[in-house]
């Protein structure tokens, strides 16, 4: 009998150790989601470092979502294409890197598409991505011609892939910044059309199969901002009425509207050939200082949904996070608003975001004379998101903020016509100059009602006002998160509903 329990006991102390640490395992899997800082609601890497989501293409009820990433620090380094996948835009699971550096370089950002029809002849729906290979070690030996554009495909979902052995298929033509491919299928001439960022304006090739590539026309050098080197480019059409538009989007950086890396975009047609613009004015998807390198979703039919990186070139490589440095922000529906003459592109935190909502407060006719929203809808406690409507748009304040004495204050100045944010002390600030200025976006509805969306999380706020025709991004890092709302406003501004939802962690 002893024999038989000590045979036992041998099992049980493996056994037990084995619980441990898996027990163990997972509790540090969860805790890399708890860390300080780590947004709840924003897709970031478990650990290092993130840049440009890139190729995002949805594809067989999952939208892939893969990343500029450096896997093994959190500074930006030898670019890797990280990966993740949703099936609702909300929850993300990170798979394993996608693509590794080679002999023709690192992997810059670019895009993915499904080849329904085996153009290529990888096989039908084979998923291909086609990005920039950027050779540091050409860099090192002083040449110009380092970037040039590669294509891989996958047959099992971007689990795996395969690098062409034609690669690069795009040579560079003596141009040092020619990058950032963005590749969609255009019908009507049955061809790819690839949108390349070409240091100060965009260049168009199209193809036949994704191999062979012949430039059709040049677009940007002396239209919109030249504050910085153009990259990261997107083109599609939004319907507008039956009309349809083109918009094509140009990273930009640094020259943004707040300082450092920005959106912008244009409007206009296209014709698989050439981009003829509505008009020459800048405009910005987004005024804030956090959403850089925003491109579309692929393969996901009229609905366009974007995402950007949520920082700023200016200090993404300093931001005070341990483990793994950016998140991206929330995905976005892209929609087409006319005022007056012109066209404007609007965003708005997709229709998902609601699936994470937890408790809701209501209320109605709210006069904004410094009332604390969360004394009477529960403090927050991580995500929320705060919507208002009223009959006319005047000045407030809306104060997020911790016992610390911290805060991020937003809102609208009436006499300047402007949205701002301002983090000047929303805790750790002096990290990098510029970081605490004051961030403002014009109003363009000439409405005199307004309605505002804020997707809070608890290190970020997205600001939708007046059906997302103005945006603004911004990150921030209290010392402890934020646990009040409040709202005010000299001018006796009246919120005709007022909602605000506790929304759950996307990591539970
Ligand atoms: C934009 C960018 C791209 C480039 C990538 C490198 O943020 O500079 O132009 O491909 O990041 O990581």
């Amino acid at each position: 009998k002893q024999n038989i329990m000590i045979a036992k006991m041998k099992w049980l102390l493996p056994a037990l150790c084995f619980a441990f640490f898996q027990t163990a395992n997972s509790q540090t899997k969860d805790a890399a989601y708890m860390e300080k800082h780590r947004p709840q609601i924003h897709f970031s890497p478990k650990k290092g470092w993130m840049n440009d989501p890139n190729g995002m293409v949805f594809f067989n009820g999952k939208y892939h979502l893969f990343f500029q990433h450096n896997p093994d620090s959190t500074v930006w380094g030898p670019m890797h294409w990280g990966h993740a996948v949703s099936t609702d835009l909300v929850h993300w699971e990170e798979l394993p890197i996608a693509l590794y550096p080679d002999a023709l370089g690192t992997i810059f950002s670019g895009s993915a598409v499904i080849d329904k029809d085996n153009t290529a002849g990888f096989g039908a729906n084979a998923m291909v991505a086609i990005y920039t290979s950027h050779s540091h070690a050409m860099e090192k030996e002083g040449f110009e011609k380092v970037e040039t554009q590669s294509i891989a495909y996958s047959l099992d979902e971007g689990i795996t892939w395969t690098k062409y052995k034609g690669n690069p298929v795009l040579p560079n033509p003596g141009i040092r910044d020619f990058r950032d491919p963005k590749v969609a299928w255009y019908e009507p001439t049955k061809k790819w059309i690839m949108t390349l960022a070409t240091m100060d304006h965009i260049t168009f090739y199209s193809s036949p199969d994704l191999k062979n590539w012949t430039e059709e026309s040049k677009f940007g050098k002396n239209i919109g901002a030249h504050g910085g080197v153009w990259e990261c480019p997107d083109i599609f059409p939004l319907n507008h009425e039956g009309k349809q538009v083109w918009v094509l989007i140009v990273n930009i950086n640094p020259g943004g509207p707040n300082g450092g890396s920005a959106t912008q975009y244009f409007t206009g047609n296209f014709d698989g050939h050439v981009f003829t613009p509505d008009d020459t004015e800048t405009k910005w998807l987004d005024y804030g200082p956090d959403d850089y390198a925003g491109i579309t979703w692929s393969n996901t039919g009229d609905r366009k949904i974007f995402i950007g990186w949520m920082s700023n070139w200016a200090y993404a490589n300093i931001v005070p996070t341990v483990n793994w440095r950016s998140a991206n922000t929330i995905a976005r529906e892209l929609a087409i608003e006319k005022t007056g003459d012109k066209y404007l592109v609007s965003s708005a935190p997709v229709k998902e975001l609601d699936i994470l909502k937890a408790t809701s407060y209501n209320a109605k006719n709210v006069k904004a004379k410094n009332i604390n929203i969360t004394a009477k809808a529960g403090k927050l406690n991580g995500p929320a998101i705060l919507k208002l409507t009223a009959d006319e748009l005047k000045a407030f304040n809306i104060t997020l903020s911790n016992n610390a004495g911290e805060k991020v204050v937003l809102g609208y100045d009436k006499t300047a016509n402007q949205y701002f944010i301002d983090r000047s002390q929303s805790g750790k600030v002096d990290f990098a100059k510029d970081f605490g200025n004051k961030i403002i976006a014009p109003r363009f509805s000439a409405n005199k009602n307004t309605d505002i969306t804020l997707v809070i999380d608890v290190a970020s706020v997205e600001v939708f006002a007046d059906k997302g025709l103005s945006v603004l991004t911004a990150i921030f890092f209290p010392t402890s998160d934020y646990t009040d709302i409040t709202i005010s406003s000299k001018d006796g501004f009246v919120i005709k509903t007022l909602n605000l939802s506790h929304l759950n962690s996307a990591w539970k």
